[in-house]
């Protein structure tokens, strides 16, 4: 196959070539002015030229819960939602809020039926929960599910006229720009994992399609995200394995993403430039500290529930991973788990409520992780020594070419440390399985595109066939 990057250097070329405009006709950056003033002036150049850091502004400290109480007074708040899972209103990190709110005289409404790992009728339910009230805040209390859940919510009642697959990503939904008004959304993470509350992002499993997929518009990102570690106290050690392993890909995938200068089109408007870009300097910043706190605490926190020091960090490396990946996106972990977790057969894992067979988010992404890091490190394998290394890998003396196998061997290490079940079979799928697996992410290319590495139909199934067993 030609290199992506050769193809890019032509393309460019030709397009220079073509034209013979000041703007165009050396290299460089090719500058775009004013729409409507001669043919050459509204050319877009073939790949986007510009990144946008976008993040909900964020809080950290341990017990800084207690703050939000004075942040409604603070806002005008007059009547909020508080938003959580049936296990999680039991527990401290609610309690805290609630005290907060009630000692600041806040009048709320709680909705505690979240499902864990929502789908597009659990979104539905707690819509039709938040259109019954006149709520003029949210505060999200729990994992990825609970904010991504709120999330959606707060933007189907603020839009009471739009279909459910209006502002779903295309080509599932139509992908629809957000250009409503939404109420102010504070989120609490209880979980080390999904960086939901820096992310403009809601993702759910749509049942239709047996696959997950999501919202993603920079609008839907929290107004405030409260990142207290004593609510990681009491996570169940499984919760923190599978979630910890999604900060991990989230951090990976980022780093390795294609570039944000080589993704194409180029938007014609601002607004038109997607959430995930691609990889850029400052996302890059944001997965290696990632990356390096995982070395340092990733196992600690798996297995010592009261090592307040490693969890603390780990909850901060989902938030600093969340600020990368919001902006730059992940690839094809991501992308291959949305049809591991949409057709999940009897799996239900220890340390989640057992309403429902589940994959656990972080279980799913990185069943493949190993197998896509071989694939994708022809590409880009300088970054894939680098990020062997920041996880721990002596690369001093590797060849690039050895840079996939190094840096898979690294995610199996970390895997078996964590006692990650032993790929896709233990999970109860067969090869049998694999053309309604790549059915299933063959819609995602939002993000699949995003890889280092063009694939085909049967790359993807090679890469399912490839993580059925991990050692
Ligand atoms: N929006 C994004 O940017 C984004 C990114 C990645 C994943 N996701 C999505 O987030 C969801 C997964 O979220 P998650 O991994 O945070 O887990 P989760 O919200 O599904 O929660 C996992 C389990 O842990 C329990 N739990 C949570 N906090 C607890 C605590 N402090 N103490 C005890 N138990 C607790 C929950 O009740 C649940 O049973 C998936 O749907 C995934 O697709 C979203
Ligand atoms: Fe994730």
């Amino acid at each position: 196959m030609v290199p992506r990057k050769r193809v890019l250097d032509l393309i460019q070329s030709i397009s220079a070539a073509a034209c013979k405009c000041p703007a165009h006709s050396h290299a460089g950056p090719v500058v775009i002015t004013g729409r409507n003033s001669g043919s050459c002036e509204t050319a877009l150049p073939p790949t986007d030229y510009a990144f946008e850091m976008a993040c909900s502004t964020i809080r950290y400290g341990p017990g800084v819960t207690k703050e939000i109480g004075q942040d409604m007074v603070n806002m005008h708040v007059k009547n909020v939602c508080v938003m959580t899972d049936p296990v999680i209103a039991k527990l401290s990190p609610v309690k805290a809020v609630l005290d907060s709110l009630t000692k600041n005289k806040i009048n709320f409404k709680i909705y505690d039926k979240v499902r864990v790992e929502p789908t597009d009728k659990s979104f539905e339910d707690a819509t039709n929960f938040v259109r019954g009230n006149d709520f003029d805040c949210y505060i999200a209390v729990g994992g990825g599910s609970v904010i991504d859940t709120c999330k959606a919510a707060n933007l189907y009642s603020c839009d009471p006229e739009a279909e459910f697959l209006d502002y779903v990503n295309a080509p599932i939904g139509k992908g629809k720009p957000i250009t409503v008004p939404l109420k102010p959304l504070i989120a609490v993470p209880t979980t080390s994992g999904t960086g939901s509350e820096t992310t403009g992002v809601s993702i759910f499993d749509y049942e239709p399609l047996k696959a997950k997929t999501g919202i993603a518009n920079r609008a839907l990102r929290p107004t405030l995200g409260i990142v207290d570690p004593l609510h990681t106290l009491t996570l169940p050690e499984r919760v923190v394995a599978y979630s910890g392993f999604d900060v991990f890909c989230h951090a990976l995938e980022s780093f390795t993403a294609i570039p944000y200068n080589e993704r194409a089109p180029c938007p014609p408007d601002p607004l038109l430039r997607p959430a995930y870009q691609g990889s850029n300097p400052v996302s890059d910043v944001w997965a290696r500290c990632a990356l390096q706190i995982i070395r340092n605490y990733f196992k600690r926190a798996v297995y010592d529930s009261q090592d307040i020091e490693a969890r603390s960090n780990m909850h901060l490396a989902s938030t600093m991973a969340g600020v990368g990946f919001g902006n730059a996106g992940v690839h094809l972990c991501h992308g291959l788990s949305y049809p591991i977790s949409g057709n999940v057969k009897t799996f239900r894992p220890k340390g989640y409520s057992d309403e429902h067979a589940i994959i656990p988010h972080g279980l799913s992404v990185v069943m493949s992780a190993p197998a896509v890091f071989r694939f994708t490190a022809a590409s880009c394998p300088d970054r894939h020594l680098e990020a062997a290394d920041l996880l721990g890998a002596d690369v001093s003396n590797a060849k690039r070419a050895d840079a996939g196998k190094i840096l898979s061997d690294v995610v199996k290490g970390y895997m078996d440390t964590m006692k990650i079940e032993n790929g896709l079979s233990a999970l109860g799928y067969t090869s049998s399985d694999i053309p309604d697996l790549v059915k299933g992410t063959l819609p995602q290319h939002r993000i699949t595109k995003l890889a280092p590495r063009e694939q085909s139909e049967e790359d993807l199934a090679s890469l399912f066939e490839n993580s059925m067993k991990v050692f």
